[in-house]
């Protein structure tokens, strides 16, 4: 039986007032009954959600990582600088990384490799546009994305990544996949986790992600091959971060 696992991704908003209240809210809020959660803060914020979350059940990570160990690459953040911040997971692939900073499948595979040789868990993020889900080619845009990651990854390494997935048109747009489609979708990249090793893809958690919210969570989170969410704008308020991991 997997755990349900809530990661919020706090994309690029916070201050150092707002995520005190924040982290503190969540804290509060948290009891042993919930899944297990994290937050992904923006990299200047790593610090602060260590001071704060140092001992608490709840992890922190980051949103992208460099494909590069260290050296002249101006602006980027390493592997091992987030696991100097105590780090837990990392996501890669999300896809406003590869729309707006056009990071290839190729690449996003190089950051997941990356991840894991510091011992972060990188929460491959994958997902179809509308146009793409409406050419049907839904299965074969995730599988692209997945197998790049999973081709670049040794069959040992399969245990140790989270997979997430996200249709792009769900997205901070209010339209959510229903239970059935996101499950769809979630058994197939599990069918796909396990020609890479069978025993592994039974124990990887496949998070869900596009407008999750505490009202539809309870749905999403009861399919069989839904592990638990990536939420955006949701996660940006305790209350409403708290009922969803709690939702199941
Ligand atoms: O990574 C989380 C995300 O892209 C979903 O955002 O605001 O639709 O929950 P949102």
């Amino acid at each position: 039986m997997r755990r349900k696992l809530v990661i919020g991704n706090w994309k690029m908003n916070g201050s150092r007032a707002g995520n005190a209240e924040l982290l503190a809210g969540i804290a509060a809020g948290l009891t042993a009954s919930g899944a297990a959660c994290a937050v992904c803060a923006p990299a200047p914020y790593l610090a602060q959600c260590q001071a704060a979350l140092q001992g608490s059940a709840i992890a922190w990570g980051a949103q992208d990582v460099s494909a590069h160990a260290a050296g002249a690459y101006t602006g980027e953040v390493s592997a091992a600088m987030l696991a100097d911040f105590a780090c837990r997971y990392v996501l890669v692939g999300h896809s406003e990384r590869r729309a707006y900073h056009h990071e290839s499948s190729e690449l996003v595979a190089k950051k997941a490799v990356a991840a894991l040789a510091a011992g972060l868990t990188p929460v491959v993020c994958v997902g179809e546009t509308l146009a793409e889900r409406e050419a049907g080619q839904t299965n074969a845009v995730v599988r692209e994305q997945l197998g790049a990651v999973l081709e670049a990854i040794s069959a040992g390494d399969v245990a140790k990544i989270v997979v997430a997935y996200e249709p792009v048109w769900a997205i901070g747009t209010g339209k959510t996949a229903t239970p059935q489609m996101a499950q769809d979708v979630h058994q197939v990249l599990r069918a796909q986790l396990a020609e890479k090793d069978g025993q592994a893809a039974a124990g990887v958690h496949i998070l869900y992600g596009g407008s999750m919210k505490p009202d539809n969570a309870k749905e999403l989170l009861s399919m069989p091959d839904i592990d638990g969410g990536l939420i955006g704008g949701a996660a940006l308020k305790a209350a409403d971060f708290l009922a969803i991991i709690h939702a199941h």
